[in-house]
């Protein structure tokens, strides 16, 4: 029995594969490099076709579902007394349960709506609707903020969504083709998903890593504050990775968009400076402390930062992670539904016996 299925093979899969021994990243053979500078809605036609019938226009197209979805929040009442992933989810679950194209688009588009409304409804603010000629990185920014972001915030947010598209079977994903794989909706798939991505072993980190840089307060600080926290025992957020074993691509794909909104006067440089801090006082430590075990800078590490200086409130990180995610979910679990099986493991029995009746 391997405990956490490690190095367990469990689908086959044309979408993304994760080299964690080169530290690569490749969905449907384009490399994260290149894909970087690609627009959100670029890589989800790549990740989705043949799996959904995609509109030519996708930017066009992505724009009318989120107005679609835009519709069924007046209806939704009040969410503020949930966490915003778990408001998230209340929505997503309106959408219907179909597989056809139009639930995929609209799933497609739905964190982009729905996750700002949710953040504008905590403040009192009424939710303002897309407007479809805008990206779906752009739109998003606006519908949050009231204004369209500069040209540098809609970078910086459709890097992110672009490099968090796909990973490979991680948890979320896993969890969206075990779900597919009983013919269950595409709704239900990202619902799982989603349910699997906010844990803080997987997309719930990026909160928990500002808290960690509140905590150190001071480059000066950050030493003494990651010894201290892991003398007792504790995890540090943003580190470490079950396949990767060099450091995570990702991490320096959201570095240089961070680098990009500093220099615009997006991040104040102090921030920079204390995340450096703590990064490189989390590596030296850990490799003191786990030399036979590669623990290095994860994705979520820069996601908090890039997320910060975007407006983004912590507790709604998770959130903006299933914006891009859905994505490879969608895509998952239509590949899971065309060419799988019923997801069925074994366990082994380790309980008490039966007692033998006398
Ligand atoms: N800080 C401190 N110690 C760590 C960390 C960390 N971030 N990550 C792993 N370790 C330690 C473990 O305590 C363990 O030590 P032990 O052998 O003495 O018990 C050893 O390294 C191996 O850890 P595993 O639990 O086997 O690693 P696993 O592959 O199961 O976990 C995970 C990977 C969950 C990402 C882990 O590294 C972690 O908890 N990181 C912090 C949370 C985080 O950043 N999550 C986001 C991941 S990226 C994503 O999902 C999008």
């Amino acid at each position: 029995m391997k405990s956490g299925l490690e190095d367990v093979v469990a689908a086959e899969t044309v979408l993304s594969d994760v080299d964690g021994t080169n530290g690569r990243l490749i969905m449907r053979g384009v490399s994260l490099d290149d894909l970087a500078h690609s627009s959100f809605e670029d890589v989800a036609a790549l990740l989705l076709d043949g799996f959904v019938a995609m509109p030519h226009d996708v930017q066009t197209a992505l724009g009318a579902a989120r107005q679609a979805v835009f519709a069924t929040i007046a209806s939704a009442g009040d969410l503020t007394a949930l966490a915003p992933v778990d408001a998230l989810r209340a929505l997503l679950a309106r959408l219907g349960d179909s597989d056809d194209a139009e639930t995929a688009l609209r799933l497609l588009a739905a964190p982009g709506v729905f996750t700002p409304a949710i953040l504008r409804q905590r403040q009192g603010l009424a939710p303002i609707a897309p407007d479809a000629s805008l990206s779906q990185a752009a739109d998003a920014l606006r519908v949050l903020h009231g204004e369209v972001p500069s040209a540098e915030q809609e970078a910086a947010l459709n890097r992110y969504l672009v490099t968090v598209a796909d990973h490979g079977l991680n948890a979320s994903t896993f969890a969206a083709r075990v779900v597919a794989s009983t013919q269950a909706g595409l709704a239900s798939s990202v619902l799982a998903a989603l349910s699997a991505l906010k844990g803080p072993l997987h997309g719930g980190a990026p909160g928990p890593v500002l808290d960690m840089l509140d905590a150190a307060g001071t480059p000066a600080g950050a030493d003494g504050w990651v010894r201290q926290a892991l003398d007792g025992g504790d995890r540090l957020m943003g580190f470490g990775h079950r396949v990767y074993r060099v450091r995570d691509p990702r991490a320096d794909a959201l570095k240089s968009a961070v680098a990009m909104l500093t220099k615009a006067g997006a991040i104040d440089p102090a921030r920079l400076a204390l995340a450096e801090a703590v990064e490189t006082a989390a590596l030296t430590q850990l490799r003191a402390r786990k030399p036979d075990r590669v623990l290095e800078t994860n994705v979520e590490f820069y996601t908090a930062l890039l997320l910060e200086a975007l407006g983004f409130p912590r507790e709604a990180f998770t959130c903006v992670f299933a914006m891009g995610r859905v994505t490879g979910w969608i895509a998952h679990a239509r590949e899971q539904a065309a060419t799988g099986r019923l997801i069925r493991p074994m366990s082994v029995y380790v309980g008490p016996k039966v007692k033998d009746a006398a």
